[in-house]
């Protein structure tokens, strides 16, 4: 099996001072992906593609060919977030499809270091996703393998839900974790975030924001993501 393994592209996720804005497709016209995304031109660093399966969430969305097109008609990585039941039978398919990123939840791994490494192996980095309840520390044993960790700030499965407040301080405290680690890896944030909440998230430690309703709600999607971006890069320039 072949898979693209485009270092420029992925220059993006590597410039850590650089915060990044995420806007999730499941928000925008899903007859028109690639216009969706092409319309948001510079203004979005990375296209946050949230696969459901149905069982692990109570929605169904994207099969490795809708990620494949995908990824034929943009040149930004695709940060492919795995919310499926067994993500191990699944990964060489969406590495193969273009993934760039490859984000498994926490809540679904059996030998979750076994998983990560797999990722790694099929070419693209390592993301872990853990649910608004489960603990910070479930990543601790696994941060050799990581290359990010998404905070879920709404329970997954649907876009538009609102922000859980408690997840700041989550956000905070894996912040630490990371910090006092040594380990390069990206902290991002995913579920109501907002141009109200999102310099808070990267003042709490937040490296990269997923924005779905911010973003394609939006009556002018391209002019909210700029702005997006604009805000969470000021919080961290002010930090
Ligand atoms: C929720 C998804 C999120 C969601 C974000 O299960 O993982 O990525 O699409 O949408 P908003 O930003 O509207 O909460
Ligand atoms: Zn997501």
């Amino acid at each position: 099996m072949s898979v693209k393994l485009n270092e420029e592209r992925r220059d993006v996720f590597l410039n850590r001072s650089r915060m990044l804005l995420c806007p999730s497709i499941l928000s925008s016209d899903l007859a028109d992906l690639a216009g969706a995304v092409n319309g948001l031109g510079d203004a979005v660093d990375m296209v946050h593609c949230d696969v459901m399966d149905g069982h692990f969430v109570p929605n169904l969305t994207f099969g490795p060919p809708v990620i494949r097109a995908l990824a034929a008609h943009t040149d930004k990585p695709l940060d492919v977030h795995l919310m499926v039941t067994n993500p191990d039978r699944l990964l060489d398919a969406y590495a193969g499809a273009g993934a760039d990123i490859l984000v498994v939840h926490w809540e679904t791994l059996r030998h979750a270091q076994r998983t990560l490494s797999r990722i790694r192996e099929l070419g693209c980095y390592a993301g872990l996703a853990l649910n608004p309840a489960t603990p910070v520390e479930s990543a601790k044993w696994l941060l050799p393998d990581l290359d990010m960790i998404l905070l879920m700030s709404v329970n997954p499965g649907f876009s538009g839900q609102a922000f859980i407040p408690q997840v700041m301080d989550k956000i905070k405290e894996t912040r630490k974790l990371i910090d006092t680690s040594g380990y390069p890896i990206r902290l991002q944030v995913d579920g109501g975030v907002t141009s109200g909440n999102a310099a808070e998230v990267i003042r709490a430690g937040a490296d990269m924001v997923v924005a779905g309703s911010a973003v394609f709600g939006q009556k002018f999607p391209k002019e909210a993501a700029e702005e997006l971006g604009r805000t969470i890069r000021t919080a961290r320039a002010k930090l």
